[in-house]
């Protein structure tokens, strides 16, 4: 028996461990067999749509043949997405609350419309943050828990320990979520005794058999050691990790200088990155799917994950670690 925590007191799952969204590595057999562990398993709609082709209604459909267990929904709020973009997503969030979805992963941007909807089905909004300014905001926009993406994290990186960030979140009072760096059990359990309320992955969860990303992206996550992650600004204008391969140090990993300009302002800040997320999701598309573009998210966590194991087998081992 895993150990109960706030977060499995709120979301009804046996094991602290959400497989955390990942675009485009999220395929649905993945997201159910990561649930039907007892662990928490997290749709990202864009990957399941437009990288899996599953429109979202057959997607959840897939989920639902595999597991009945609760499910989350990853949320991005950028507001630099358009308003064609924000129709979609709010059509997402209610198809999913009309399935029973109650659990919501929210990114980027102000979580409070999401909070509005899912609170009225009595559902749990956590938000994605990289450091107490942003944890105090996504608590006065109403969220009900924190995921602290540090500095070791695979997609989207923080600037801060895994260790730093807790002591700078504990103090809202809000549970936590370590977010970043956990590849095995050992560090799994060692998260939860810090005081984490569950522990978010994301790499660990490429490296097993129901994800389906080229094989050549899972070898490269079994090959990489922790000093093969690197930071870029070059896909999404944040800093994004990825595995140091030939076509990463030919394209750098510093934004243009227009770019860079660009990145100090308010507003244009929000086009930079737009610009950069429609160029990029063409290309990790690609480079999930087919070994020949080597652009491959991973983060520090790669230390710890040294064979390809079915998802029951990486969420049984954290259960039995922090037992
Ligand atoms: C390939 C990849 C894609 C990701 N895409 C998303 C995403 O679409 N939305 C999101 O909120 N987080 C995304 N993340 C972050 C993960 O949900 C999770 O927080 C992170 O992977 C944890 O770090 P780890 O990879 O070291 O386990 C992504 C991570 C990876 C590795």
């Amino acid at each position: 028996m895993s150990p109960s925590t706030r977060f499995t007191n709120e979301t009804g799952v046996a094991v602290p461990l959400i497989c955390g969204a990942m675009f485009p590595c999220s395929n649905p057999e993945l997201v159910a067999a990561v649930s039907e562990a007892g662990g928490m398993g997290i749709i990202q709609p864009l990957s399941l749509t437009y990288v899996h082709k599953h429109p979202f209604k057959d997607g959840m459909k897939l989920i639902r043949s595999i597991t009945k267990k609760p499910v989350g929904l990853n949320v991005l709020t950028e507001k630099s997405l358009s308003v064609v973009y924000r129709k979609r997503m709010e059509e997402y969030v209610d198809l999913a609350l009309e399935d029973g979805v109650r659990f919501f992963v929210t990114a980027l941007g102000n979580p409070r419309w999401v909070v509005e909807r899912v609170e009225k089905h009595g559902g749990r909004v956590y938000h994605d943050v990289v450091a107490r300014k942003w944890a105090e905001k996504a608590r006065d926009g109403g969220v009900h828990g924190l995921i602290g993406v540090n500095s070791r994290a695979g997609g989207h990186a923080g600037p801060t320990s895994p260790e730093k960030l807790l002591e700078e979140l504990e103090p809202l009072g809000l549970p936590v979520v370590c977010a970043g760096g956990v590849g095995d059990a050992a560090t799994f359990a060692r998260m939860l005794a810090l005081g984490y309320d569950a522990v978010q992955m994301g790499t660990r969860f490429i490296a097993t058999t129901e994800c389906t990303a080229h094989a050549d992206y899972k070898q490269a996550i079994l090959d990489a050691k922790e000093d093969d992650i690197v930071l870029t600004m070059r896909v999404t204008g944040v800093p994004l990790a990825v595995i140091k391969t030939p076509l990463v140090e030919k394209i750098g990993t510093k934004a243009g200088p227009l770019a860079r300009f660009l990145l100090q302002g308010r507003k244009t800040k929000h086009w930079v990155r737009a610009w950069y997320s429609l160029i990029s999701a063409y290309r990790l598309k690609g480079a999930t799917l087919k070994s020949s573009q080597d652009l491959w998210q991973a983060g520090r966590s790669v230390a710890g994950i040294h064979s390809v194991q079915p998802a029951a087998e990486v969420v049984r081992a954290c259960a039995e670690a922090a037992a």
